[in-house]
């Protein structure tokens, strides 16, 4: 933003050493993107002026001349920045298309618009979209005179002498080219020599580029050509700006005489006749992709005959008679430059990609995730490859793969970690009941981890548990840190700390703000409103907190964190103990009737339910019954009414009959008391859940913990499920806008009301709730013959005004 500045007569000594350490920063940084990453963010004008103010005050105090100063650095001044390049031909850009039906529609377009009759033939050139950058190169008496970059398409950068080192660009045209033509296309580097000039960076302890495009970019706009010229710069050509005689009427008779001109042209180029061909080549080198070794982001289309591209013209900034059809824009390809192990409030290590930052799909990508330690090793991800990311909807975003020609000698294979990165105990992966080896590799840090419990805390305040809005990431970890918070509990006792949180937040963000000036040297925000903020928002918090003594008992189940609790999970049990009471009574009782390893191996047969298995321990008992399964094991198993598929599995399990019966014998002997039972029997917890739930109930530590929060907190009783609503057992789904009441509160009432909530609408949905502007949704309800209710006929249904 413009400022006004102090006039450099008026300052000090002390401002004028402030302001030229500033600009040596800035500039430096400014430097630093122009050239290191061809990604400039201000003006040349706007450069040149901070160039000027720091030579002014210099020149006021030359005694203040910083080592660093920019005026010492050679080949970043305004002189030496490149030269400007008029187009007298604009270069202008395409308009997109992303699927098939924009295809179709472009070429209605273009029919309309000429007016062309049903049976004339419209013939149009296909070829692929290079992802590099565009290049104008202007040939007069055959000799290659000037190149210019695009800019901002009326005027360039003049980068003749670099464009003068790339081997494929020709500095002559044969006889018969025409006197003056300007040749257009594309400069892009190869993969294989992206990775070989990455590597190199590397070795010489230098900045690597995240992909072709902008290497060749950074590589184009090198101040000194010498460095152009060790870069491996390529060039196809496939347009034209301002000619004398045009060597053809099409599009391809022009790109032919290119061709024969020497000019590099794509050998994917095809004329096609209708929609179909386009669509097909199309697909065609898409197939293609991957093998063509340059990089492409889709297909370019051109009505080949030149007087009809003359007719149609321009719209705004593209021609009328082009269209790019992109390929699916959600994945891209960026180089890993890290893995960074996440420490999860359960103590799982999760991989996490840190990217070098790329669009996808609109949005850009610095972070995605490996899933676990088995993933990384199937894909073979390591440190410093080019992987392909894909970003789909608001999931977080995935690696898929890595680019073989792109991966660099010295990526080794990725070591998952044994130990936690936070608190270094042992991370171990657990054998699951099945005797596979569990997927997730966990701290077994648990208490003692401080990653774990700053997760806990996250978790326990987040949306869907306590909800306390305000307290965020960077409050958890802030007051964990400085030892204000270490358990849910102590978040209620915050109100007799204020003068403390207030130090330690203003502390942060005075860190956070001396870090910021550092990297981009703007000037701090006022000292004084920014304490004032950052006390109102203390304020905020405070009472946020002061909001949530009371809460439903399933949200304060879920919030506490239990592996294998969700809110489902919540839900249930709240539901069948009633009280915390209840709950805490219950899971006392269970934890004193636990069951055997022989019972759980029993309960957890496939086919063998709670029923099956208390019949088999009955009949375990009875002497009879082992004679008689040692005699006809399958009919004595068929005499208990157990289903065949249940017989064949408890022998897969157990091996002979014998052995059935000395398992079963035993597992009778481990078998759990009631209250065990009951718990593992609520519809939507079992035996895995009942254990977690157990493990951490045993935990004297987690106990306290619940006993003291409850010392702040009351957990309400949910609310009976109405049962006699039109809705009751049905699965309802909502898209669009509701005017009268929010997302949330319309969820809320169906749940209330005993219907299940659907993401999607599917053909197991009952209804489908449409406010204003509903979307795709709507659409897939009409194909499937859902009834469809409006946001009025919802309200009469439920009854919620
Ligand atoms: S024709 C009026 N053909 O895509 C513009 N462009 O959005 C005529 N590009 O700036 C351009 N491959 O940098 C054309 N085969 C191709 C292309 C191509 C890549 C780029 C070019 C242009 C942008 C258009």
């Amino acid at each position: 933003m413009a400022k006004a500045q102090k006039p450099v007569e008026e300052h000090t000594a002390e401002e004028a050493a402030a302001e030229l350490a500033r600009l040596a920063a800035e500039i430096a940084e400014h430097d630093r993107r122009y050239h290191g990453e061809d990604a400039p963010v201000i003006s040349d004008a706007a450069y040149d002026a901070l160039r000027l103010r720091n030579e002014a005050i210099e020149g006021r105090f030359p005694d203040l001349v910083r080592d660093d100063s920019p005026s010492k650095r050679v080949g970043a001044g305004p002189a030496e920045r490149f030269g400007k390049a008029r187009h007298l031909v604009p270069m202008l850009s395409l308009s997109n298309g992303f699927n098939d039906g924009d295809v179709s529609e472009f070429i209605g377009r273009v029919r309309r618009f000429l007016n062309l009759g049903q049976d004339e033939v419209v013939e149009v050139t296909a070829e692929p979209k290079i992802d590099g950058l565009s290049i104008s190169l202007r040939y007069e008496n055959l000799k290659l005179i000037q190149a210019a970059t695009r800019g901002d398409g009326l005027e360039g950068e003049n980068v003749t002498a670099n464009v003068m080192t790339i081997a494929e660009v020709p500095k002559r045209l044969p006889q018969g080219a025409p006197d003056v033509i300007e040749v257009r296309g594309e400069i892009y580097m190869s993969h294989k020599d992206f990775a070989a000039l990455n590597e190199k960076q590397v070795q010489a302890g230098e900045k690597t580029f995240a992909n072709p495009r902008n290497s060749a970019a950074g590589s184009l706009r090198q101040l000194d050509p010498e460095i152009t010229a060790s870069r491996p710069l390529r060039f196809f050509a496939y347009a034209w700006g301002e000619v004398l005689e045009l060597p053809g009427e099409t599009q391809m008779a022009v790109i032919a005489a290119f061709g024969d001109w020497r000019l590099p042209v794509n050998p994917l180029l095809r004329l096609c006749r209708s929609v179909d061909e386009l669509l097909a080549h199309y697909r065609h080198i898409e197939a293609l992709r991957a093998e063509l070794g340059y990089d492409i982001d889709g297909v370019v289309y051109k009505v080949n005959r030149l007087d009809w591209q003359q007719r149609l013209g321009f719209v705004s900034r593209s021609p009328r008679w082009g269209l790019a059809h992109k390929f699916s824009a959600e994945k891209a390809t960026t180089v890993l430059e890290k893995i960074d192990i996440q420490v999860g409030r359960t103590g799982a290590l999760t991989p996490v990609a840190r990217l070098h930052p790329v669009t996808v799909g609109g949005v850009v990508v610095t972070n995605a995730t490996l899933h676990n330690e088995d993933e990384i090793a199937r894909k073979d991800i390591r440190e410093g490859d080019t992987v392909i990311v894909q970003r789909a909807g608001d999931v977080i975003p995935q690696i898929l793969g890595f680019v073989p020609e792109r991966r660099p000698a010295y990526a080794t294979p990725y070591v998952f970690p044994t130990e936690c990165p936070v608190c270094k105990s042992h991370a171990v992966r657990e054998e699951r009941a099945s005797g596979k080896m569990d997927a997730v590799r966990r701290c077994t840090g648990g208490l003692v981890c401080p990653a774990q419990a700053v997760e806990r805390l996250k978790h326990f305040v987040s949306r869907n548990a306590f909800d306390i809005e305000g307290f965020g990431d960077s409050y958890a970890q802030l007051l964990f840190e400085a030892g204000l918070v270490r358990n849910p509990a102590d978040i209620f006792r915050l109100h007799h700390q204020v003068e403390e949180i207030r130090r330690v937040v203003l502390q942060k963000r005075l860190v956070q703000a001396k870090e910021r000036v550092a990297r981009t040297g703007k000037k701090p925000k006022k000292v004084i409103s920014e304490s004032e903020r950052t006390y109102k928002e203390i304020d905020n918090l405070l009472l946020a907190i002061e909001d949530r003594h009371t809460i439903p008992l399933n949200r304060f189940i879920y919030a506490l964190g239990i592996p294998n609790v969700g809110e489902a999970t919540g839900k249930a049990l709240a539901k069948f103990s009633g009280t915390i009471e209840g709950l805490l009574r219950i899971l006392d009782e269970a934890a004193q009737g636990r069951p055997g390893s022989e019972w759980k191996r029993l309960s957890s047969v496939e086919g063998v339910g709670p029923i099956t298995c208390a019949r088999l321990l009955d009949a375990a008992k009875l002497e009879e019954f082992s004679d008689s399964i040692n005699a006809r094991p399958s009919d004595a198993l068929k005499s208990l009414r157990l289903a065949n598929t249940t017989v064949d599995n408890l022998i897969k399990e157990y091996g002979s009959p014998e052995s059935i019966v000395k398992h079963v014998s035993q597992a009778a002997l481990q078998a759990p008391k009631d209250a065990y039972r009951q718990l593992s029997e609520i519809k939507d917890i079992g035996l895995v859940v009942t254990d977690s739930l157990l493990d951490f109930y045993e935990e004297g530590h987690n106990r306290e913990i619940v006993l003291t929060l409850l010392l702040e907190v009351k957990p309400e009783q949910i609310h009976e499920l109405e049962s006699n609503s039109l809705i009751t057992g049905k699965t309802v789904a909502f898209t669009g806008t509701l005017e009268q009441m929010t997302r949330h509160e319309a969820k809320a009432v169906a749940e209330r009301l005993g219907a299940k909530v659907a993401g999607s609408v599917s053909k197991n949905t009952d209804f489908l709730v449409a406010g204003v502007e509903a979307g795709s949704k709507l659409k897939d309800a009409k194909a499937l013959g859902i009834k469809t209710l409006s946001e009025a006929e919802w309200i009469d249904l439920t009854g919620s005004h």
